[in-house]
Parts: C-alpha cells; structure tokens; sequence
C-alpha cells in the first residue's frame, strides 16, 4: 500500500487539550495556522485524561467540536491514539501497567512513554480507547490519517514481560539444549536447565551472554511492534479504513524499526537536529542520512511529523535556528522524499515540561514574530511544490545499516570497548555517495541488493538473513560490492564463523582477514596509495608490492591518508591491493585490496580511514560503475544534491549547507539540457514571500541555506522570470 495525500502536509503536532478554557485561542490559532498556510494537524496525542477522565467515561464531544472548526477551515488531522501517556486512575488501579527497570523496580507514576508493552490491563484500556476514537472519527473526511502512540520505546522487565521473552524463546527454539548450545552458555558454566530460569538481561544478573542480549533486543522490538499492531487491530475491528503510521525517532538503536515500519502504512519520523553545534554541512549530510534510513525501510515517500520551528528546550543548550535555516531543513526533508514538513508544536504551551519549546505560534501570540514569519514563509513555498508529493526518491548506490548488527558489534566485548563507531563508519560511506550527488539508500541486511549497482556494507561484523549468499551473486552478476574490517566475524547468534573471515566471502573478497589491531584513541596510522606502481615507497624506507593494473591513477588520491581505532591485517589470495598501510609492524601491507569476482567487483577497505580516504576512493568506485548524479557538475563541499523522480519530472534539489556562497552554473547547466529548468529558488536573502520562480537572469550563486530546485522533463519549461 502506497499512502498518498492530495497535498503536502503542513502543520504540527496541536494540543488544544491544554487551552480548553480560553475558547478564543483556538480561534486565533486558525487564523494564524491558516495565514501560515497550515493544513494539517496532528490532534489527541497526549489527551488521553481529558479523552477517558474516569475509567469507561468517554468525553470525544470537545475533541468533535475541534475536529469539525479545523476542517471547516481547510485544516485536516492526524489523530493520535493516546497511549503515549496514561492517565493517572489507569496507573493507580492497575499498577501492572507501570514499568520494570532493569535493575528490577517498579517506577512510580509519571513522565510518559514508560508502560508495560506486555500487560493485558493496558492492552485492554488502549484497546477501548482506541475503538471509541475508531467509531467516533475514522468516517470524518477531517482525518486522513491515525497516529499510532509516540515514539514507542524502551523496555520492561516485569514478571509479565519475563513469561512473554521465555514463550518467546520457547517458540524460536523449541528445546532449552538448543538455547544453551546458540548462546554458548557452558562459558562460564552458566548452562540453563529448564526456560524457567531465563531472565532478562540486568547489571544485577546476567549479563554475558551474548546471544540472550541479543535475544532480548529482538524480543523488545517485537512485543513493541506487536502492541502497536495491537492498536492498529484495535483501530480495524472498530472499522477504521484511513492508513496509520507511527512517528520513529532519531538514530534509536534499541529497537529495530524495520519492525515497526512493516506494521504501519506509511513510515513517519521526528526530525530534532542540532543546528549551529558543529559544522552545519556534516548536520545536513547526518540528517539527510537518517531521512534515508526512514524513506528505504518501506521505500516510499514517508512523512517527516515532528521538527522544530525554533529551538528545542531538552538539549544542554537550545540555540536558535539561524534565518533560513528553517526553511532549508524543510526542504532537505521534501528532497529526501517526505510528503510533509510537520512540527512540534503549533502553539507553545503554558506549563510543563515543554513550555519552552519552540512554536509556530509563540506565547506572546501575535504573527509579528520572527518564528511565525519564518514558518508562514515555509508555508508559502510548500504551496508551490504541491506537484512533488508521491514522488520517489530512487538509488542505485546503498549502505547497509543494521540494527542487529550493530547490538551485536557493540555489545561482544571486542577490539574496542570504548567504541566501534558503527554509525560513523556506515556514516563515512553514505557521505562520500552523497558527495558525488547520488541518492544513497541504507537498508539493512534482511533488503535486496538487485536494484542496486553499488553497495557498500561498511563494519558488517555480523552476517545473517543469508547476506553472504545475497554478497556473492550481487558481484557475481556485476554489482560493486563494498566491505570494511572487521566483517563477517559472527553469525546471527553472535557465535564466531570459524574457519576464517570474512565468513563466507573470503573466495568473493580475494582475502583473509587475519588479525585486527586496535588503535588508542591519541594513535593512528596511514594509508598510501599503490596502484599501477613498481613498488610502493613508505616514508620509513620500506617498500611495498605493486598494485598491479587497475584504471585508478595515484595522482587521482592524496599521498596519504591517516587512519585510526580500527585496523584489519588481511592475506590476499586473489585480491589486489590498491593501498598499503603506512607504518608500523604492517606497514606495506594491503589496506585497500579489490577482486574481480563474477561480473562484479568486491573492494575491502582494512582501516577506520578519514573522511576523505572514503570521498577519494568512492569517487573512483562510482566512476568505474558508471554511476553519476542527475547534474554535470562538480559539486562543492557542504552542497547537497538529491533527486525526487515524479511520473514525468524528475526533480533536483541543490541545497547550500556550506555557510558560504556557492557557486552554481545554473546557466550552464541549462544550456546543456533543454529539458532542464529552474523550479524554485529561495534563500535568507529573498525577502518574503520568499519563494521565486525565474529562468532567465539566473543568479549563478547559492548563498548559504539557500535551495534551488531544477525540473528535469516539465512539459512547460522555463517559467519566466519574476516573482510567483
Ligand atoms: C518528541 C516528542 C514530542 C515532543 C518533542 C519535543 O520526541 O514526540 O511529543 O516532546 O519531542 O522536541
Ligand atoms: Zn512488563
């Protein structure tokens, strides 16, 4: 099922629940919203206590009234189902509800997201709630959408949650033998007698068995998905037709959300970047990784549901989002293929935890505020792209990222306790496609690789969901396959593969993978290129092999790159090295090799290599796969280029995070492709309304936070100059 809208939302997240007193707020606030050219709203998520105010005591008539004074308006809504929060009575007269932190206490009443996924008591009072709000609004043609909880997350350890882990075991592996001998347990002589003595992993228990924590993240996610398509159910059997989705958070890694994205129509996340904290150029290309993350899970336009207009209240330090800034986050998040921009929160409230976060509409209220401005400028532009919603976003390179992987990586007590920089290094390889203008997919290992022709599995310690055979026959029917060190060291049990690594590809990689040394923070080495050479000449005087043949020149690569944290020792059967270490005992040793396998090519990069090692070395990997982005252009740093594919249009973005001007042969470029046109273009420094449209006296620069956005195949190219 594809979700599509008829126009890209526009709104937030509203929370007319804390203002029922003041009749003329939700007034005001339409006026505004309306003014800001806001049409969607998501209602309901935290109002659960004035929604059931005593158990069985239903009041929707307040929440009706409001549904029907937005829509009259031309405002639709998202409505939430409330169990993000309980109310208070459900607590006290169901304290099974609450809680179990791993130490083994129960918590006390408070904050939200922190209820028993397992309890039937709260199963049951969601389950109610919910079918009222089915039967009362799902017809409403005010709802297009249901907005299952918010950001689900965390864990329980209750008794009721230890019984569903064991059952769960039980199902997965029949026998308590076959648990002892995939967890290893005669380690330790922790062997386990019966499923009865299986608990959860705890800092007060058991807390070595790899295999049971791993167990356990999988359980977590799955009761997880498995209470929101208890909701989801719940919604249906009350006849609810509209699709529902369920918003994600940044960069959660205990639980896997491919899980929750199969359970739900449409996948949507909460977009909470620290602008103006280091860089802004590696913010946009870290954000626009995660926006990646969420659009390949399902593949399809998802929605970004919460960002904020200002700044936040929960960081150590909530620093303003500078001009424009706003509206090119926005516009990152259309590039990525969202069909929305949604914040939190449309107006701020009084009291609370969250009184001071940032707003479409201030306390102070009035529409003379820079915030305000900013967002109805949003608004503006968002009315001019309508014709990008359902677009895809379509990729021919990928990066695997995987959240099982990266429990195991980081939890097996390895080469480096004080962190693996999975991430990063998943990040490193995205960055450098991205460099090259390319849309970048990262799927995870249970994805096919067939629409891909590069793929780069960077740090992939462990191999499951049969990804080595689904490796091989990608290069061996010609795809370009990547690996990183330390690959392929453990099964999906975190049990290691012997007989050598990368398991299962070792005849794919041309290599061994031997020994790996682990580097101290304050330590590093380097890499130096050896391709077409003699020999390779190490500054210490040594020399190393040639590189044999390869169509990379040296001259195309610095002349050396410094590496850190991580370095794998390999022994080459068929592979050929194409960098050698630079110092050290392996000094003159392969630390980039490549191997001809198939049709393909299988490239193994050996260290944690800096930024640049990966731009240098992917720009030669793309080159020689034939890949280019949708522009002839050398693109400068901290500018970003991504592509949207509509039925007849294809449509690109070109977005300055660099914190300067940039130069954009705009006009070249369209003198070069006549189906090529500008579509909009808007920066800081175009005064509101902001957005314009033009062709002829193209400005060939982008000042910083400014988008332009090129049509590609627009039966009316060319607009004319001017404003629209
Ligand atoms: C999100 C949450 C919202 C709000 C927001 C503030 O994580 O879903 O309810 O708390 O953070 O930034
Ligand atoms: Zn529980």
């Amino acid at each position: 099922m594809t979700v599509t809208f008829d126009q890209i939302l526009y709104g937030g997240d509203y929370n007319p629940d804390q203002w029922l007193e003041y009749p003329e707020i939700l007034s005001e606030d339409i006026r505004l919203m309306k003014q800001a050219r806001i049409n969607t709203v998501s209602l309901g998520i935290f109002a659960w206590a004035m929604l059931e105010p005593e158990e069985g005591d239903y009041r929707l008539d307040w929440m009706e009234e409001i549904i029907s004074r937005l829509y009259e308006n031309g405002i639709s809504v998202i409505l939430a189902t409330p169990s993000g929060a309980r109310p208070h009575w459900l607590a006290d007269r169901y304290p099974e509800v609450l809680r179990v932190n791993e130490d083994r206490t129960r918590s006390l009443f408070g904050l939200r997201h922190n209820h028993c996924y397992t309890s039937p008591a709260y199963r049951q009072k969601v389950r109610m709630i919910n079918q009222k709000l089915a039967e009362r609004f799902d017809s409403n043609p005010a709802v297009i959408l249901w907005h299952i909880s918010n950001e689900y997350g965390g864990e329980c350890h209750c008794p009721l949650c230890q019984e569903a882990f064991r059952n769960w075991l039980r199902e997965k592996y029949h026998t308590i033998d076959e648990v002892n001998r995939k967890w290893n347990t005669a380690f330790w002589s922790h062997t386990y007698q019966n499923f009865g003595q299986i608990e959860s992993p705890s800092s007060i228990g058991e807390a070595s068995i790899h295999g049971l924590y791993l167990d356990w993240r999988r359980f977590v996610s799955s009761q997880t998905a498995d209470f929101c398509r208890w909701e989801i159910d719940s919604l249906r059997m009350a006849g609810a037709q509209k699709p529902v989705t369920t918003n994600l958070m940044y960069d959660h890694s205990p639980l896997n959300y491919h899980q929750l994205a199969e359970a739900v129509d449409i996948v949507s996340w909460d977009n909470y970047p620290d602008w103006h904290k280091r860089a802004d150029s590696l913010t946009a290309a870290d954000t626009g990784m995660e926006h990646d993350i969420m659009r390949s899970m399902k593949k399809q336009p998802y929605l970004m549901m919460e960002s904020c207009p200002g700044a936040v209240n929960w960081s150590s330090v909530s620093k303003l989002k500078r001009p424009g800034v706003l509206e090119a986050t926005s516009l990152q998040a259309l590039a990525h293929g969202s069909d929305s921009v949604l914040y939190f929160q449309i107006r701020k409230g009084r009291g609370g935890f969250e009184k001071f976060h940032g707003a479409v509409i201030d306390h102070y209220g009035r529409e003379d505020d820079r915030t305000y401005q900013e967002c109805r400028r949003v608004g503006l532009g968002l009315e001019k792209l309508r014709d990008l919603r359902s677009s895809r976003v379509k990729s021919r390179a990928a990066v695997i990222f995987d959240w099982e992987n990266r429990w195991a990586l980081e939890n097996a007590a390895g080469p480096r306790n004080q962190g693996m920089f999975y991430r990063e290094a998943v990040r490193k390889s995205h960055h450098a496609f991205r460099r090259l203008g390319l849309n970048v997919d990262v799927i995870d290992m249970t994805q096919s690789l067939e629409e891909y022709k590069i793929v780069a599995a960077p740090m992939l310690y462990m191999f499951r969901a049969g990804f080595e055979q689904k490796a091989r026959t990608f290069a061996e029917k010609g795809g370009t396959l990547i690996l990183t060190y330390w690959s392929g060291v453990a099964d999906e049990y975190d049990l290691t593969v012997l007989g050598g690594t990368p398991g299962g590809l070792m005849d794919v990689m041309g290599l061994r993978s031997t020994e790996i040394d682990s580097l101290y923070d304050w330590d590093s080495n380097f890499l130096v290129p050896c391709m077409n050479r003699e020999t390779a000449e190490l500054p210490d005087g040594k020399t190393a092999p040639a590189g044999g043949a390869s169509s990379w020149r040296p001259e195309n690569f610095a002349e050396t790159y410094r590496c850190s944290r991580l370095c794998q020792l390999v022994n080459v059967t068929t592979a050929r090295p194409l960098f050698v270490y630079g110092t050290d005992f392996y000094a003159g040793t392969p630390a980039l090799t490549v191997n001809r396998f198939g049709e393909g090519l299988a490239y193994y990069i050996c260290a944690d290599a800096e930024q640049a090692f990966y731009d240098d070395v992917y720009r030669e990997i793309a080159r020689e796969a034939g890949l280019q982005g949708p522009l002839s252009w050398e693109i400068p740093d901290g500018v970003e280029v991504t592509s949207r594919a509509g039925s007849q249009t294809e449509y690109i973005f070109i977005q300055n995070f660099s914190g300067q001007a940039a130069a954009v042969p705009v006009n070249r470029l369209l003198s070069e492709d006549s189906s090529l046109s500008v579509l909009l273009m808007s920066s800081p420094e175009i005064p509101a309304p902001g957005v314009y449209a033009f062709s002829d006296e193209v400005k060939e620069e982008l000042p910083p936070f400014g988008t332009l956005i090129l049509a590609r195949g627009r039966a009316s190219a060319r607009p004319a100059a001017g404003k629209v």
